[in-house]
């Protein structure tokens, strides 16, 4: 018998799309409704939320929630917490909806309808104080404090149901899957113990090293990718993809890796966003979430291990699913073969940095790229994605 950690909370999972049956009916009713305009971001919790990946989150945080989860990491009712997940909403809008009512939450983008939000709640948040405490800036230059301070300052609060999870399923067929589906195909391959491999990048050796670090210590890998909106540059979900297959097909064990995507839209938030990551792991499934080098970080916001201090500090019972911490990956010609600083005692002349910034410059100069750096199988594939762009 497999035993897979609990969904974060101890209870149930608890997605909130609703049965296929009554979406129409529930659609129609959702179009008679004041429509409540989503970010990118916020579109992609809520699909976070559909699948059941914020389990035990029911719709978006009231503003207690909101306070707890930014000062201490924790909501009212004492939930492990790191990051809010919220509803901006515009000024005049926010004005003309009353707690109580029922309004429709839209796509910006696409103007598509994905649910149902019953508002309990509308407050003003204090922009800076979320950014300095989830993001420890409030420098417009970092994407997702950017984002926090460029919203109205109105949230929106209540218990969401999902009518949709957008073109996901049917664009990554096969590869978006939802919390209980990996739990059911962990349980089917039986397996207790997962590390989650958390990458928004096309895999090189030194992710490979790392997933297979997660093979050599649990019963398995999930090599989980983001497959919301990433920043300029970064690399399509649809060619990494192929670039994982190629890498998994060539050097892992069949039936160690499952391969998966989920829709969150990167933060960048550094250790609270490792946090988070750990939460919807043990959401989907993993007793361990692999954290190296800079998680989740961007620019020089975050020291390279400051996703392994936010684990070291939380307090007891936060969390069941543990991180893997990993020391700076690297190529070492001398040892001949990918180490890390635990592990190779030779100084950095003899040592290759492996990084995807690095892959992007080298692939634009059009230098050559070695197979220490990445597999020749994966280099193929983003050498014809970047002939083109
Ligand atoms: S992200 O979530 O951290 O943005 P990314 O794809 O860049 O995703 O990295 C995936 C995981 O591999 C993260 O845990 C990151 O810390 C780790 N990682 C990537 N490159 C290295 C490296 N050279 N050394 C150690 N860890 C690394």
């Amino acid at each position: 018998m497999t035993k897979l950690v609990a969904p974060h909370g101890g209870g149930q999972l608890k997605p909130l799309l609703i049965p296929e049956a009554e979406r129409a009916e529930e659609h129609n009713r959702a179009r008679t409704l004041k429509q409540v305009p989503m970010t990118s971001r916020e579109t992609s919790d809520l699909i976070m939320l559909a699948m059941g990946a914020y389990t035990p989150l029911d719709g978006f945080m009231g503003r207690d929630d909101w306070h707890g989860s930014c000062a201490d990491m924790r909501l009212v009712d004492g939930t492990f917490w790191p990051i809010p997940i919220t509803l901006s909403c515009e000024r005049n809008l926010a004005d003309s909806i009353t707690p109580g009512e029922e309004v429709a939450l839209s796509d910006a983008a696409t103007g598509e309808i994905l649910g149902l939000l019953e508002v309990t709640e509308k407050y003003e948040i204090d922009r800076e104080f979320e950014c300095s405490h989830v993001y420890r800036t409030t420098d417009t230059a970092h994407p997702g404090a950017a984002k926090v301070l460029a919203s109205s300052g109105v949230n929106i609060a209540g218990r969401v149901m999902a009518l949709s999870e957008g073109d996901y399923p049917e664009r990554y067929r096969g590869l978006f899957l939802r919390p209980a589906e990996t739990r059911a195909l962990f349980a089917e391959k039986g397996w207790s113990t997962v590390a989650a491999f958390q990458t928004r990048n096309p895999m090189h050796r030194s992710h490979e090293y790392l997933a297979k670090i997660g093979v050599e210590v649990c019963d398995g890998v999930l090599i989980h990718q983001v497959l919301g909106a990433l920043k300029p540059g970064d690399i399509p979900a649809e060619v990494r993809t192929r670039a994982i297959d190629a890498l998994v097909e060539h050097y892992f064990v069949p039936g160690t890796c499952v391969q998966a995507g989920y829709p969150i839209e990167m933060r960048y938030a550094g250790p609270r966003e490792a946090l988070l990551h750990a939460v919807f792991r043990q959401n989907f499934g993993c007793s361990h979430l692999i954290v190296g080098r800079d998680h989740a970080g961007v620019g020089d916001y975050y020291g390279p291990f400051d996703a392994h201090h936010a684990f070291d500090a939380l307090p007891e019972g936060s969390l069941i699913t543990r991180p893997l911490k990993m020391d700076v990956t690297f190529y070492c010609y001398r040892c001949d073969g990918i180490a890390t600083g635990r592990t190779c005692p030779h100084p950095n002349e003899d040592r290759l940095q492996i990084s995807g910034t690095r892959l992007r410059e080298m692939f634009r100069n059009g230098d050559t790229i070695s197979t220490e750096f990445s597999r020749p199988e994966v280099l193929e594939i983003l050498r014809e994605y970047y002939s083109q762009h």
